[in-house]
């Protein structure tokens, strides 16, 4: 029987930042052995340290795609006084995390999830298996699954009462494009509706953006507890 999967984020960068660090912390551990002296003695102990944080990050990363990244969508998902009529978009769905958590919610809204599907930021990820997801959760007739690109949005000015993202802006390359998607949010929420970005930099810099496209910046900070790995989120609404 097929069951729900959303992923492994940056599944490479974590495999990597795993065996690296072991290869270095094990490395430095046997380097005194070659010919014991102060300097290696000081490479060692350098290796040691940054191998095993190279070590642990890739083991957070690990932490959060098994619990992390469900128990910091339903932090996200309670900050929502919902209605059950709201109309919700999840910029960066994946295989729809959040998008199928918000229409859990819904009676006569609408999920809308919208993605390029790139597999380097997440594994297995393609429409399919976000339409497979969608099913098992039972929230098929709930769901809007499109292909666009944050920076580009074809929705209308005031479209979503919702509009949701987690670990997909920072994605964005150039970087300067990543305010570009930040208007793109601010341009299709509605008055009084609310947006939640949560990533795993630091979310000033989407702060600022909002604020610069007219939003009401709530909070921005870091949930690290929550997400068992490193997390900011940033919370706005439109006057
Ligand atoms: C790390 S995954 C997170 C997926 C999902 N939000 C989750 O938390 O499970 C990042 C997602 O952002 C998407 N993405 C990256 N750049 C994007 C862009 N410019 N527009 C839309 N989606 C993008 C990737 O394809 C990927 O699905």
């Amino acid at each position: 029987m097929r069951k729900v999967n959303y992923g492994v984020d940056a599944p490479n960068i974590m495999r990597n930042l795993i065996l690296l660090g072991m290869i270095i912390a094990i490395a430095g551990l046997k380097l005194p052995l070659l010919s014991p002296n102060i300097i290696l003695t000081i490479i060692s102990y350098l290796m040691v340290v940054f191998g095993t944080v190279f070590y642990l990050l890739g083991m957070a990363m690990c932490a959060y795609s098994l619990k992390g990244k469900y128990r910091t969508r339903d932090l996200m998902l309670s900050k929502i006084n919902w209605q059950g009529n709201e109309m919700v978009l999840d910029i960066g769905t994946g295989q729809g995390l959040l998008m199928n958590g918000a229409a859990k919610h819904l009676t006569t809204g609408k999920s809308v999830g919208i993605d390029i599907w790139s597999s380097k930021d997440l594994s297995d990820n393609s429409i399919n298996k976000t339409l497979a997801n969608a099913e098992l959760e039972g929230v098929k007739d709930k769901i809007n699954i499109r292909n666009e690109d944050a920076r580009s949005l074809t929705f209308a000015d005031n479209s979503f009462d919702v509009v949701l993202s987690l670990l997909c802006i920072h994605n964005i390359e150039p970087k300067a494009d990543q305010e570009k998607a930040c208007f793109e949010i601010a341009r299709v929420l509605k008055p009084n509706g609310i947006a939640l970005i949560g990533d795993y930099v630091p979310t000033t810099a989407y702060a600022k953006a909002f604020a610069k496209a007219g939003l009401i910046v709530k909070s921005s900070k870091p949930y690290f507890t929550t997400a068992y790995a490193l997390m900011w989120i940033v919370e706005v609404t439109k006057a």
